[in-house]
């Protein structure tokens, strides 16, 4: 199918074209098994020996996920964290990055902590400052340069074309947390990025029912080969079950990502001029600080999370969050259901987000009713 230059939606929605050479299969089957025969003369033609390293369940997904980011080669993971971690643990003690302040915490936390303690030298910076970026790159020191874009929980963008070229210069790869732009507006690769990192979580299964991550490498290089040997040596592979979820999660990427822009885009608008409602963090209105970098390196929307800040501080957040019906008070993003969150609480001690801030993720639900909802649950919160 890629010999064609079929458009992504397209390889996505039929997971390459897949047909089981056999029974004509359209959709593929689920692999259980853990080990594979050898060769009677002791080889092992097939390519395969043992599912610690991988699984035929993984083909259809890694090689989607490859086309639709422009990659040479993609890799699923246990999680989002092990794909990331993956791409720190696969430099050496001594070794500088640099990383964003505003990022998935989690991740932050990790590097604030256990890579530091490791040996890694994390230098936190604005990443949605490309002066901040080059400021702290050390040539021929730094091996990394990490950014999410757009970022958790405000949706600072970086210019990924700009950071690759500082990477770059200094020597140094660019790694891109793409969760939230997904390949269906935004292509890292495309912008100069190495290796593009996604929390398979999220958009790409979109039915929060599994916890999945990926990489996807701009090279099949020397490189690649240390992370794919690093999640066969940590086990950090996916379950064959959930590898199969995936793929059929990704199947409808495009319509799930794009509607949910439009729903997310009507959203912040409307509650930009809202009388309870301080800000609207979302790259799509003119208004945002990140806006025409995000309009330089997205397209076909801005994705679908917005971030609204409440007026009355963390009170009346946290009392918005409560009075919400159709809205999901969970943490997580990307799936078909709108989750609201008030991301303060769950980051903890130490957080940089603010305690006003609700994150919102979008799903697929008629817009108007996800208005309406948000709207009387402001209302109500303010009137409490
Ligand atoms: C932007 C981003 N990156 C990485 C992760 C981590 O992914 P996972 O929860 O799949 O390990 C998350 C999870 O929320 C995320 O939102």
């Amino acid at each position: 199918m890629r010999d064609k230059n079929f458009a992504a939606a397209s390889l996505a929605a039929q997971a390459m074209g897949w047909i089981d050479p056999v029974t004509k299969a359209v959709v593929p089957p689920i692999h259980m098994a853990s080990t594979y025969q050898r060769d009677e003369d002791n080889g092992y033609r097939s390519g395969r020996i043992y599912a610690r390293a991988d699984n035929p369940t993984f083909d259809q997904a890694e090689a989607t996920l490859a086309a639709l980011e422009g990659g040479a080669k993609a890799l699923i993971f246990s999680s989002g964290m092990s794909a990331a971690t993956a791409c720190f643990l696969a430099l050496k003690p001594g070794d500088h990055v640099v990383a964003p302040k505003v990022m998935y915490w989690s991740l932050r936390s990790w590097l604030a902590s256990y890579a530091v303690h490791w040996g890694l030298k994390v230098e936190f910076v604005d990443a949605d400052r490309t002066d901040a970026i080059a400021a702290a790159v050390k040539p021929g020191i730094t091996k990394l340069v990490w950014i999410e874009t757009p970022a958790n929980p405000t949706w600072a963008v970086t210019d990924i074309a700009a950071a690759a070229e500082i990477a770059h210069k200094a020597g140094a790869l660019l790694g891109v947390d793409s969760t939230v732009a997904t390949p269906v507006l935004t292509r890292p690769i495309e912008l100069g990025a190495d290796i593009v990192m996604h929390s398979a979580t999220k958009y790409l299964n979109g039915h929060s029912d599994i916890i999945a991550g990926a990489l996807v490498g701009a090279r099949d290089d020397a490189h690649w080969e240390t992370l794919r040997t690093l999640r066969a040596q940590l086990g950090t592979i996916l379950g064959q079950t959930e590898a199969w979820l995936l793929m059929r999660g990704m199947r409808t990427l495009f319509p799930r990502v794009q509607w949910a822009c439009r729903s997310a885009d009507a959203l912040a608008q409307k509650f930009a001029g809202h009388p309870m409602v301080a800000e609207v963090l979302y790259p799509g209105l003119p208004s945002f600080a990140g806006h025409a970098a995000a309009k330089k390196q997205m397209r076909d929307g801005f994705g679908g999370m917005l971030s609204v800040r409440v007026k009355g501080g963390e009170r009346a957040a946290v009392a918005t969050a409560a009075r919400v019906e159709l809205w999901k008070r969970a943490t997580s993003l990307g799936g078909v259901e709108s989750l609201i969150e008030h991301r303060a609480s769950i980051e903890g001690p130490g957080t940089p987000c603010p305690t006003d801030l609700l994150r919102l993720s979008v799903g697929i639900e008629d817009a108007g009713d996800l208005h309406a909802d948000l709207d009387q649950a402001l209302k109500r919160a303010h009137n409490s």
